[in-house]
């Protein structure tokens, strides 16, 4: 890595949590992410959710079909995921892994976030597969987030740090666990106290905001997502983790598009989209924490390492020369509002 006040230059990079939803939106925003990552991993929380391999062979099909047809996007891989329901079988889990295209299985808590509803009620239904999971070495990704109707929406990831994620970790202890978009300092520490086979994603607006962002002078409904952003000790804590240059934390965008008009809605619906500028949030960040030196290893190293998957070989550079975010994106029939929308950013990818 060549690192110099102006400009850097990394491994081209891969985003490890993704969500790029179906159809015309599919279309919209596939092309952000594949001019920026080689991979990345695909979320499978669409409104009908990917349970299986088969909808998970047709899903990746429809992304290879709308990936830009020309340009260094046109070879982006999109590693599949299934979502992990009350009856997900030990044989979907053996096939997932015969596949070759299927990479890990997600855990939503049944009501925690965005088309969750069909997620796990009770972790002991999970078992069966969990422990298929555990056998055939494919990564459980976690949505650390419990749900209890008394727990206060703030506290819902430190809870389940001591609950859930701790009867995961009891139960299956070899089983390989992405703690993704992790907000807090509990969660932090508890992904480097454990052994090499937990993990964390960390998003770019976790590491650039706290939760004054949503309320900065009125509700801002583009800052909410789930988990919701924390206290400023927290989001320093994210830093910390992801400059620390340990192998555990890697890049996850979380980047989540919603219509405009559900984002801006009386009830809005939780999600940051970053998928346009995602890097260049990500060099902010590690600029303002003075670790633009360990951007790489976070963005193209880690990452690929714990999926035990090829590191990339080509390169990407970002310069510091400002540049105006969009207003918004087309999006479909729709409209798609940015993070830092018609702001400016420091970085750019070249
Ligand atoms: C995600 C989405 O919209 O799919 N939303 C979010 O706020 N992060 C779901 C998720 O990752 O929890
Ligand atoms: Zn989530
Ligand atoms: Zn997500």
């Amino acid at each position: 890595m060549n690192t110099s006040i102006d400009s850097i230059t990394l491994v081209h990079p891969d985003d490890w949590h993704l969500h790029l939803r179906d159809g015309a939106h599919l279309a919209a925003v596939v092309g952000h992410t594949a001019a920026q990552f080689a991979r990345a991993i695909v979320m499978p929380n669409l409104k009908s959710p990917v349970t299986t391999v088969a909808l998970a062979r047709d899903y990746r099909e429809r992304i290879l079909a709308a990936r830009p047809k020309a340009g260094a996007g046109a070879t982006f891989e999109p590693l599949m995921t299934l979502y992990l329901t009350d009856n997900t079988s030990a044989a979907e889990v053996a096939a997932a892994k015969a596949s070759g295209f299927v990479h890990a299985l997600k855990y939503y808590p049944a009501g925690a976030t965005t088309n969750s509803d069909a997620g796990v009620t009770q972790l002991e239904r999970a078992f069966p597969a969990l422990a298929a999971m555990e056998k055939h070495g494919l990564p459980l990704l976690l949505h650390g987030e419990v749900t209890t109707p008394g727990v206060d929406v703030f506290d819902r990831e430190r809870v389940f740090v001591d609950s859930v994620f701790a009867e995961v970790r009891r139960h299956f202890p070899a089983l390989r666990v992405v703690f993704e978009h992790i907000t807090t300092r509990e969660a932090a520490q508890v992904v480097t106290e454990a052994p090499a086979n937990v993990a964390a994603t960390i998003t770019a607006h976790h590491l650039l905001y706290n939760r004054n962002a949503i309320f900065q002078g009125g509700v801002r409904p583009h800052y909410y997502c789930l988990p919701v952003l924390k206290r400023e000790e927290h989001r320093r804590a994210l830093v910390a983790a992801a400059t620390s240059g340990s192998a555990k934390f890697f890049l996850g965008t979380d980047s989540a598009p919603h219509p405009r008009h559900l984002k801006e809605h009386a009830c809005g619906c939780a999600g940051c989209y970053t998928a346009h500028a995602a890097l260049e949030l990500y060099a902010e960040a590690f600029d303002a924490a003075g670790a633009l030196d360990k951007l790489e290893a976070f963005a193209s190293f880690h990452g690929a390492d714990f999926y035990r998957l090829q590191r990339n070989t080509g390169t990407v550079t970002l310069q510091r020369m400002p540049w105006q975010v969009p207003a918004e994106f087309t999006f479909g029939s729709e409209t798609l509002v940015p993070l830092r929308a018609g702001e400016s950013l420091a970085w750019k990818l070249a």
